[in-house]
């Protein structure tokens, strides 16, 4: 079942706005260092400039964007308000100086700085789920959203808790590295945190927002049981480095869930009542092709070599996460960015005036054609990125990181304008104080 919204229940603009206005910021970082990306990127997947970039993306943008989202929705979907605005304020200080600092000292290796990087990042962790605790796990009722959101959050703290102790090692070098204690990590927060995160919250907005409200989720809950007990298995058997055929196998269980996932999400999409699809749709569309993409480099990179290159291994691996993170959650998140900050600037500026003078809608908020482009840009900067991996071609990956500039620029822009005033595009004020669309 997904939530009844209660707009009323928002929380100040103050706390939201910032971070999805903050966010792009890593992803313009993360495009600026892949634009000096050497040959040694393909070698290692823990390269420490790869590690920079896959921080600034997965801490910087998505994390950012996603825990702004989560202060939005915790009072407003799950029930719950948040335990106080001013923390929040107060833990995105805390996130950027974490992840600015984490990047800055993987990029020009210094293990000290990276270890304060790693507990502040951890602090942020620890400040955001206090924060969204109460939302989560207190409120009486529950939702599709709130139940991935438990499980999503708890993923959260095991895989920071892991990098805390990556971080510890580069310094101390308690143990040694290997393929599999990464994707133990690296799978906690792409598959546990980013991935179950947009699932859930994509059963409220996608039908929220195509107006699908006649079709009903079916998979919701086998495909968040399938997604967690496959992500347990796989990190604890990964952790020890298991052969092909056990990489293959769970592969295919942890894939078993979003896959059930993507069937719900098709079908919600199809019993659409608006047939015109907007930036939201089209962003679910394009998200779930590379979903389709994400499974399938995903199948490689378990097979590993002969697939993968024996003396360039890592470039499967990172294709595949590039393709999760930058493709499946990423334009998901640029899509529902452009009807979450619309939505808040619309609440907060133009509800009280409506039915005393005309007002803007919320779609008149975002400009419709730059938010495509933007998805455009994002897209062929990820595709770009795929193919320079997949092929080994450092020129590619190089201006795919040039792209991710000019998209993540051009979707900070895009945000920010919407702040300038906007017009009514309808003659007459809006009589009600129903929330327009
Ligand atoms: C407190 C938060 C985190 C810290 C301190 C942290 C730290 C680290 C460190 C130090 C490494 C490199 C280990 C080594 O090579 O020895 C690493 C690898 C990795 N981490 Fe994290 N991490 C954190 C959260 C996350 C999250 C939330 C994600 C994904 C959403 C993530 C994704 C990855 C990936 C994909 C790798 C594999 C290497 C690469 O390609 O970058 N990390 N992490």
């Amino acid at each position: 079942m997904t939530a009844r919204a209660q707009p009323a229940q928002s929380p100040p603009i103050s706390v939201v706005l910032p971070f999805f206005l903050l966010a792009p910021l890593g992803l313009i970082a993360a495009g600026f260092l892949a634009t000096e990306l050497g040959r040694e990127a393909l070698v290692a997947v823990n390269g420490r400039r790869t590690v920079a970039i896959t921080h600034a993306l997965a801490l910087g943008w998505v994390t950012t964007t996603i825990m702004g989202a989560c202060y939005q929705l915790a009072p407003v979907v799950l029930g719950g308000p948040l335990m106080s605005h001013w923390l929040a304020r107060l833990h995105l200080v805390v996130h950027l100086v974490a992840v600015a600092l984490f990047v800055w000292g993987m990029a020009w290796f210094n293990a000290t700085w990276v270890g304060v990087a790693g507990s502040l990042a951890f602090a942020s962790v620890l400040v955001f789920l206090v924060n969204v605790g109460r939302a989560v796990w207190r409120t009486r009722q529950w939702s599709i959203p709130r139940a991935y959101l438990a499980c999503s959050t708890m993923f959260l703290l095991a895989g920071a808790t892991l990098g805390l102790v990556f971080a510890g090692n580069l310094e101390h070098r308690w143990f040694t590295v290997s393929h599999g204690k990464l994707a133990a990590h690296a799978h906690l927060g792409l598959t546990g945190w980013v991935a179950l995160t947009v699932m859930g919250v994509s059963y409220q907005l996608v039908p929220m927002f195509n107006v699908a409200s006649r079709v009903k989720p079916r998979l919701a809950y086998p495909a968040l049981a399938l997604t967690s007990a496959g992500l347990v298995l796989f990190a604890l058997i990964m952790w020890i480095d298991p052969p092909r055929d056990v990489r293959l196998l769970l592969a295919g269980v942890l894939l078993a869930g979003p896959l059930l996932w993507s069937v719900d999400q098709v079908r919600l999409l199809r019993g659409r009542v608006r047939r015109r699809m907007d930036i939201h749709g089209r962003g679910t569309v394009v998200s779930l092709c590379f979903l389709g993409l994400t499974v399938f480099l995903a199948v490689g990179a378990a097979w590993g070599s002969p697939f993968t290159p024996y003396a360039e291994p890592a470039r499967w691996p990172l294709a595949y996460a590039a393709a999760g993170l930058l493709g499946w959650a990423g334009t998901a998140i640029i899509a529902n960015s452009y009807k979450i900050v619309p939505f808040l600037i619309w609440f907060h500026r133009y509800r009280e005036r409506t039915g005393k003078e005309p007002v803007p809608l919320i779609r008149d908020i975002a400009d419709e054609r730059l938010a495509t482009l933007v998805l455009v840009a994002h897209s062929l900067a990820t595709l770009v990125i795929i193919i320079g991996l997949l092929a080994g071609n450092l020129q590619w990956l190089q201006a795919g990181g040039g792209l991710l500039i000019v998209s993540g620029v051009a979707h900070l822009g895009s945000m920010l304008s919407m702040f300038l005033p906007k017009r009514s595009s309808r003659t007459t004020g809006v009589s009600t104080r129903e929330v327009p669309m």
